[in-house]
């Protein structure tokens, strides 16, 4: 019998290419870069699975030109990148990575609050400048992180890791969310729930955004969110661009109405090069990747490898984001 063939969109850890190697005829894009839309359409035609990551965008296009098409297979936690409803509506399963980044995007998250707060990155420039004449009483002060208030938006698993690392600091916390956790994980993390956003926003001094982004996630930071922080309040977004409206963050950063910010995602990425938010000293910016571990890289890309051999099997994905699919 042939095998299934799939198309693997990007590089990734050899061991989850073995595996998907041994079971399929696999096509690699080897390029560091994503394949061109019109490649990229070329390449599913004849495809029985695809295992995607965060930036190809996986639409009703991309399944229409893949009539074998069975699963899709997303190499991350977040699947904003693919049209759900039209893959479910095709019978095709969507798999994701979830559990495996949690702890390791939480520390990088807090890498970036600690660093926005401290001046790391600006630091390192004035030491790399030649800046550095003298130790001075008043040269580049932060705020600090201990015993300060972190206001976590949204009460995943990436939120509440970053509120174990909190404790460790000695931090006030306080989340937000659209539902309550249950009255004994708030005891055990030292939670305080705040239902209203704006109020959480002006008693916190780091804000940490962990939301999927949706409809109703879009630009949830703007003009009037940032109006009701703390002008040393302390941003940090390792969750998707979107989710913080740019041109807002900006002004907030340019007039002093925020201290500083720290982003692991833009809007859009990669951030272009003219973007005004480069011309800040007061923000720290990485180019998303915060669940860029070598250990959990490859965690995840054995995932979506599992992820994919089970869809075409016709089995459930270990995680699947779509299981109606298999129950019609
Ligand atoms: C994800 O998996 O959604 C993350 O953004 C990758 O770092």
């Amino acid at each position: 019998m042939s095998k299934p063939k799939v198309f693997v969109a990007r590089k990734m850890a050899t061991e989850a290419l073995e595996t998907i190697a041994s079971a399929t005829e696999m096509e690699l894009w080897a390029g560091e870069l994503p394949p061109p839309r019109d490649v990229y359409l070329q390449k599913v035609r004849d495809i029985d699975g695809l295992l995607s990551i965060l930036t190809d965008k996986i639409d009703a296009e991309i399944m229409d030109a893949s009539p074998r098409l069975k699963v899709v297979s997303n190499m991350a936690v977040g699947f904003d990148n693919i049209d759900v409803p039209a893959a479910t509506s095709r019978g095709i399963l969507v798999g994701n990575t979830p559990g495996v980044l949690t702890e390791t995007t939480a520390d990088f998250a807090f890498t970036l609050l600690m660093a926005a707060a401290r001046r790391v990155v600006e630091g390192d420039k004035y030491t790399r400048r030649g800046d550095w004449k003298t130790w001075g009483p008043m040269i580049l002060l932060g705020y600090d992180v201990h015993h300060a208030t972190l206001g976590i938006i949204g009460s995943g698993r990436i939120g509440m890791e970053m509120a174990k690392r909190a404790r460790g600091f000695d931090m006030k916390v306080l989340y937000h969310d659209v539902v309550r956790r249950k009255p004994e994980e708030e005891a055990a993390l030292g939670l305080e729930y705040v239902p209203n956003l704006e109020e959480l926003l002006s008693r916190a001094d780091f804000v940490t955004v962990h939301v999927p982004l949706t409809a109703d996630t879009h630009h949830m930071i703007s003009t009037r969110e940032f109006a009701a922080m703390k002008p040393t309040a302390v941003l940090v977004n390792s969750a998707r661009g979107p989710v913080v409206d740019p041109k807002a963050l900006y002004e907030a950063l340019k007039s002093g109405q925020i201290f500083a910010a720290g982003l692991d995602v833009t809007d859009p990425e990669p951030i272009p090069m003219d973007d005004p938010l480069l011309t800040l000293d007061n923000i720290v910016i990485a180019p998303h990747i915060a669940s860029g571990s070598v250990a959990t890289r490859t965690k995840m890309a054995n995932m979506a490898a599992a992820n994919l051999l089970a869809g075409l099997k016709g089995e459930l994905p270990p995680n699947c984001v779509n299981p109606e699919v298999l129950q019609k």
